[in-house]
């Protein structure tokens, strides 16, 4: 398998999550009994990519500290005889050999990702949006190792994909493209969050990409496009222009916990595949009771 790298934008400002983001990066609200950045993180270790960047901002030291060794956490459990969770909170630290750097502005996705250009040093690389979790199918790979094997067959961009409900369509990147076979198309066109009667399909940009180096060239051709940002979107409609670029539909179920409705529903469904699912089952069949 080729050893790619993992990019990980975690700058933005949350701002679909008022207030609880006012001092706290969204990528660090628990799903369930996790951050949400960590399952993106455990699906990128899984799928062989150890190497990764997180674009952090300003007031996101707590993502890093996260990653971050905590010996007097250790020592205090060990003083409590816990190994389980001295070893649970020791691989959060041994993971991947993570580094940050520090988007200065907050001008848009597709500018926190060429802040990453000399660290994937012209080589294929993978872009995580953390607010985007894609629980496997049962047996099944996770999304980017989906991604991964349509890269190495083809040696293009690869974009991950998912069909929703009209309504939905205006809050994402939307792509045009030809059908190659199940799932897999190969792109002529996107556009980032057009409205529902400008939006050439509903198939929809989901959080994980993996990017030829050609990219970065294009993002630094990409002028401010929608709401002022420099769009990742933008960079990929010119990308697309001069070689293919493949989207995927991925399989598998998506979680955009970015904002409430959709953080809510992931943690009810991880609570429901967590130890603790029968007392969430039991309680929550007493709620539907009383709607
Ligand atoms: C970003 C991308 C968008 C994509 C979405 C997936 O939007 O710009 O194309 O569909 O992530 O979650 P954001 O969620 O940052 O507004």
């Amino acid at each position: 398998m080729t050893r790619i790298k993992g990019v990980f934008p975690a700058a933005g400002l949350g701002t679909r999550f008022l207030p609880a983001t006012k001092n706290q990066p969204k990528e660090m609200l628990p799903i369930y009994d996790k951050p949400a950045i960590q399952y993106v993180i455990e699906e990128a270790v899984a799928a062989g990519i150890e190497d990764i960047l997180v674009i952090i901002g300003r007031g996101k030291r707590t993502l890093a500290d996260h990653f971050d060794r905590h010996p007097e956490l250790e020592a205090f459990l060990e003083s409590k005889n816990k190994p389980e969770l001295i070893a649970m909170i020791r691989n959060i630290s041994e993971m991947a050999n993570i580094h940050y750097i520090r988007q200065k502005d907050a001008l848009g996705l597709g500018h926190a990702v060429l802040t990453a250009e000399s660290f994937v040093s012209n080589q294929p690389f993978a872009v995580f949006l953390a607010d985007d979790i894609v629980h496997p199918d049962n047996g099944g790979k996770n999304a980017i190792a989906q991604m991964l094997e349509i890269h190495e067959e083809t040696g293009c961009s690869v974009i991950g994909l998912e069909a929703v409900p009209d309504e939905k369509v205006p809050g994402y990147g939307v792509i045009a493209g030809n059908r190659i076979r199940e799932g897999l198309y190969e792109l002529t066109g996107v556009v980032e969050k057009p409205p529902i009667e400008k939006a050439p399909s509903n198939l929809t940009i989901v959080g994980r990409y993996i990017f030829t180096p050609a990219i970065m060239q294009h993002l630094h051709e990409t002028p401010p496009g929608r709401n002022g940002e420099i769009q990742l979107t933008d960079a990929v409609s010119t990308l697309l222009k001069k070689e293919k670029v493949y989207g995927l539909t991925l399989k598998g179920r998506r979680y955009d916990t970015g904002d409430p409705a959709g953080f809510l529903e992931a943690t009810i469904e991880y609570a429901l595949r967590s130890p603790h699912a029968d007392q969430v089952r039991q309680y929550l069949r007493t709620l539907t009771a009383k709607l």
